[in-house]
């Protein structure tokens, strides 16, 4: 089974590009920045990559995205990931970032994109990784500040295929990012929200019904709510499930216990997808290995995970059909 998902061509729907900051470059860019991290080796920094929830991960998170300052940073950080997408056969990728992170650390939103757009186009002429790019509004900050994000982003407005919710999802539910996803709708961006990670089910609804979003991110509590099974399953809206980093959230005690096979079989659209790799211990691979092992997964039905990535991604028609 190792060797089927090593091989299999995979697309990834659920990345964000600041958690796979590896320590190892964590730590030499808080050197090259003149930093301040309380840490001092890879060791102490794995040691701490112990989560009770959300709130935990996005302290250390944040913490280390304050290592990234330059272009040159997000540009490194950025190929570094795409070199390990060739490795494991990830053909296309559609990777999160958030500006509002960086500008909250000084960093200008045009060094943040300029980094990253120039190692996407990289990624895809040297290592044959084709990616699109997400710009999330982080939900715990005002509706004002995600519309101040948006204006920047008009002038990349080629360069970033979609907006996306991200951070603190209990008491920020989407409704309150109503206005921005309609402007950002309006622009030309299509919406993607995570949803239904800590948040109840109702949460998605709000995102399918206020935000009008294409894909969920996460949405796992929707088996809290069978109509909304129902419809996710009739609808084929997707979800971006992320296996290891729920156990790590402690969404799930354990791998044997979460729902996406559940999901799976009652017809929900999922995909399987790493989120932050560097602080949750497993890259694509890692996760397709861990489902399929822990229910026991057909290479079929392997396949069939890989094959609804390809469905639910935003490339052009023609471009799944290559790629199926
Ligand atoms: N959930 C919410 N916000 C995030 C996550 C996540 O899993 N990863 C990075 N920001
Ligand atoms: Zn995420």
């Amino acid at each position: 089974m190792k060797g089927f998902i090593s091989g299999l061509p995979k697309v990834e729907l659920h990345l964000h590009l600041e958690g796979t900051l590896e320590p190892e470059l964590m730590l030499a860019l808080a050197e090259r920045n003149n930093v301040a991290l309380p840490f001092s080796s890879v060791e102490s920094l794995k040691a701490a990559y112990q989560f009770d929830d959300l709130q935990a991960f996005l302290k250390l998170y944040y913490q280390g995205a304050a290592v990234l300052r330059t272009e040159q940073d997000f540009y490194d950080l950025t190929y570094a990931y795409l070199e390990r997408c060739k490795r494991e056969h990830i053909l296309h990728t559609e990777v999160f970032f958030d500006p509002q992170t960086h500008s909250q650390n000084g960093v200008a939103f045009e060094t943040v994109i300029e980094g990253i757009i120039r190692a996407l186009a990289d990624g895809e002429a040297c290592l044959g990784v084709s990616s699109g790019l997400i710009m999330c509004f982080l939900r715990d900050l005002p509706e004002e500040d995600a519309i101040e994000t948006l204006k920047q982003a008009i002038s990349y407005r080629d360069d970033i295929i979609a907006v996306g919710l991200d951070s603190s999802e209990l008491g920020n539910p989407p409704q309150k990012f109503e206005r921005v996803f309609a402007m950002a709708r309006n622009t030309g961006f299509r919406t993607v929200a995570h949803a239904g990670e800590e948040g109840p089910a109702e949460y998605i609804w709000e995102a399918i019904e206020a935000l009008n979003v294409e894909r969920i991110d996460h949405g796992v509590r929707c088996s809290d709510d069978p109509k909304l099974v129902a419809y996710l399953a009739e609808h084929q809206l997707p979800l971006t499930v992320c296996p290891l980093s729920n156990v790590k959230l402690k969404v799930f005690e354990d791998i044997g216990s979460h729902n996406i096979i559940q999901l799976f079989r009652q017809g929900v659209l999922v995909t399987i997808n790493s989120d932050d790799p560097a602080y949750f211990g497993g890259y694509l691979n890692d996760n397709f290995l861990a489902v399929a092992k822990a229910f026991d997964l057909t290479k079929q039905e392997v396949a069939q995970m890989s094959e609804n990535a390809i469905r639910a991604s935003f490339l052009s028609a023609e471009r799944k059909q290559q790629l199926q």
